[in-house]
């Protein structure tokens, strides 16, 4: 074997190591790390210190990192959103983001819901930086942007309020209870005809793939694996009255979006 080629094999696991290290240090390391603290536990203790520390949201808000983080297969999750928003009637409606997504999600959803004619658009997060880094992307936004720092298990929109919700790989990062608080809001505050836009990771079919990723979740986000057993978002949003529900996977059933949309009266 070449000499320059081990050297090539080297570098490539350390710098595959020292990722690995950084995610862990300032996403699951920290969590654990709060845990043993003492005291009442905040509403938003489980959030990792990427998405609270400006320094760190611009470092990893890139959209090459966030792409690969989903394997590649980012742009066509946000497309399957966009795609089904272009044929919604947005009009004089209110679009809203819950929680803030690294990546060109937020831009790309704020473009089809201002072109497709909606009045305002509203992103919610608990995490001000969160929020100040999602404005920065949206300049061309203006007077239709709404920031709202709130709990999406707890929002403060009224019923029946948005013609769509877009909740881009949240849930995998909230404890098991606040996952179905989440959804219950999110569909609240659904309009009649209003859609909610789920992305998130899903049980995947071909064993290899399921292992690897049993052995990811268990390491960097263990709360995730609810999503394919005791905590699967598909049936629970089925059980809700009025909701007309799909859901599309993709890459070997991975990923998912879920589309739920309140019956029109
Ligand atoms: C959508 S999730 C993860 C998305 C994905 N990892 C990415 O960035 O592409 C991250 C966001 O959710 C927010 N968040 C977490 N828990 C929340 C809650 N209960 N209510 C509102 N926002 C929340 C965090 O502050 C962060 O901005």
């Amino acid at each position: 074997m070449p000499e320059w080629f081990v050297h090539a094999a080297w570098a490539v696991f350390v710098l595959l190591a020292l990722t690995a290290a950084f995610f862990f240090t300032f996403t699951r390391g920290t969590l654990i790390l709060r845990g043993l603290r003492p005291g009442p536990k905040s509403p938003g203790a489980h959030i990792y210190p990427i998405y609270e520390d400006m320094r760190l949201i611009r470092l990893i808000d890139w959209q090459p990192i966030n792409s690969a983080i989903l394997l590649f297969q980012y742009h066509r999750l946000v497309a399957m959103i966009t795609e089904h928003l272009k044929r919604s009637d947005l009009r004089g409606g209110r679009v809203l983001i819950t929680s803030c997504a690294f990546g060109n999600v937020i831009p790309k959803v704020a473009d089809v819901a201002l072109a497709g004619g909606a009045a305002r658009l509203q992103i919610s997060d608990l995490v001000h930086n969160e929020l100040l880094n999602a404005q920065r992307k949206l300049g061309g936004a203006g007077d239709a942007l709404e920031l709202r720092q709130e709990d999406a298990a707890s929002m403060g929109l009224p019923d029946g309020s948005v013609a769509a919700n877009v909740i881009f790989f949240l849930l995998h990062e909230l404890p098991d209870p606040m996952k179905l608080q989440v959804l219950n809001e999110a569909c609240r505050v659904l309009a009649p005809g209003g859609t909610l836009y789920l992305a998130e990771f899903h049980r995947p079919e071909r064993p290899l793939l399921r292992a690897l990723g049993w052995l990811y979740f268990k390491t960097f986000e263990p709360m995730a694996l609810a999503l394919w057993h005791t905590h699967d978002p598909l049936p629970y949003l089925q059980a809700m009255p009025g909701l007309h529900c799909e859901r599309r996977t993709l890459f070997f059933g991975n990923y998912q979006v879920i589309t739920a949309t309140r019956v029109a009266d």
